[in-house]
């Protein structure tokens, strides 16, 4: 039976999926653990799970053999060098749709308190004034959303926000099917100029660095406000400033920044402190106890799955095989060396020991290959040794 360790304080939904499959043996550390205790720590571990604190490292993953999964409770897989794991035949996966509907309801949350002016409203009153006016404050029924990036989270702002009576324009560099009544745009001009309030929501990376800049935000509505939930150098925040100052933008909310505090006693540095009508946040889109506990839930059921039937649909770095229902009497997993003749070594195991395989699946990825057999017959444990000790075999399983 598999062995799990899991850091970091994941959440006991995790372990409830575990026991259910009939796991018992789960071992919880509250925190993540420095290089020379988290060693001692995985020795054995079948399965570890980990959040963002906890680094594995081609080292570690060398001297524990018996790993076989690693679950990334969150979204970020970076801790985790991906490459090394797939060639000990380690797969990884996260949960990258958890907090999806935290991050759209916030979003939406904050596109209805900037029409209105709340922020500023709210400020006012904690010091003491009370300026009772209607002027600049609109609804947002009938007002338009602009989605830029409409993956997970932004179609999942658009569903929500047409509850709350917005017409939606999306712009995707991919091609997207359309939610309820959302109108794709052809470009972000063309959504930058009719959008009263424009929601980011694309990935990191050099491809979207400061794509809403100074001619990006000034072919935006006069009196637009501007969100951004998704990654911090997606936004010029001189640009963003000064758009704010001169007032052609009328708010933002900016839950993401280009450099962000490393720990919660430092300060944000940013010019954007202290403006009105300016909502900052840090970096809590995604955190709330739902979505804590649906990752805890979606990253163990993603394990459970791996270790009963070998599926590993969505993992970050292994080949991916659909889940398929059990044909055989047995079934083997596989992880080999991507080369000719990997899977004629493993057929030609099988059929010495009399078995016959009835469905295989495989699939490869750079120098892995990784096959799902059925086989019917009874597998034993001579069979696997076997293919454990062929030259092209990373790592055999029996489930
Ligand atoms: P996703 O991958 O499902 O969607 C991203 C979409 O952006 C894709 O459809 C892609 O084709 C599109 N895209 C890429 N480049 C583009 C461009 N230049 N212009 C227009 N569209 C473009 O990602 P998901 O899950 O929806 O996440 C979106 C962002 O939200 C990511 O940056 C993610 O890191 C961030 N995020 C932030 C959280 C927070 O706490 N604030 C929590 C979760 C995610």
């Amino acid at each position: 039976m598999a062995r799990i360790v899991l850091f970091e304080n994941i959440h006991p939904s995790a372990r409830e999926v575990f026991q259910a499959a009939g796991y018992e043996d789960i071992v919880t550390h509250a925190a993540a653990l420095p290089p020379e205790s988290l060693s001692e720590a995985i020795r054995g571990a079948h399965v570890l799970g980990i959040r963002s604190r906890t680094q594995i490292d081609a080292e570690l993953l060398a001297q524990n053999p018996d790993l076989r999964a690693i679950g990334c409770f969150c979204i970020g897989t970076n801790q985790v060098d991906l490459d090394s794991a797939l060639s000990h035949g380690v797969a990884v996966f996260n949960a990258p749709f958890s907090n999806t509907r935290s991050v759209a309801e916030m979003v939406v949350a904050e596109a209805i308190l900037l029409l209105r002016r709340i922020p500023e409203k709210n400020e006012r009153v904690h010091q003491g004034f009370w300026d009772k006016t209607a002027e600049g404050a609109y609804e947002t029924r009938g007002k338009t959303l602009g989605i830029v990036g409409y993956g997970n989270i932004g179609s999942q702002v658009g569903t929500l926000a047409e509850m709350a009576g917005m017409n939606v324009l999306f712009h995707d560099v991919e091609a997207q099917l359309p939610r309820g009544n959302a109108k794709p745009c052809v470009s972000l001009k063309q959504l930058l100029t009719q959008s009263d309030v424009v929601t980011l929501h694309v990935p990191g990376g050099k491809r979207t660095e400061n794509l809403i800049n100074e001619q990006t935000i000034a072919a935006m509505k006069p009196g637009a406000v501007l969100i951004n939930a998704s990654r911090g150098t997606v936004v010029d925040i001189h640009a963003l400033h000064l758009a704010l100052k001169s007032g052609h933008l009328s708010g933002a909310a900016l839950d993401v920044f280009p450099v962000e505090p490393k720990s919660r006693d430092e300060a944000l540095d940013s010019p954007l402190r202290g403006m009105p009508n300016v909502i900052l946040t840090p970096h809590i889109g995604g955190s709330t106890q739902e979505s804590q506990e649906n990752i805890g839930r979606e990253v163990a059921e993603k394990l459970v799955s791996y270790l009963q039937t070998g599926a590993t649909k969505g993992s970050v770095n292994f080949p991916e095989v659909a889940y398929k229902e059990r044909t055989g009497d047995s079934r083997i997993l596989h992880v080999h060396r991507n080369v000719p003749g990997a899977m004629g070594a493993l057929s030609s195991v099988v059929a010495n020991h009399g078995l016959n395989i009835v469905a295989q699946h495989l699939q490869t990825r750079g120098p892995i290959g990784y096959v799902i057999s059925d086989v019917e017959g009874e597998v034993n444990d001579a069979v696997i040794s076997e293919l454990r000790s062929n030259p092209v075999t990373v790592r055999c399983e029996l489930v």
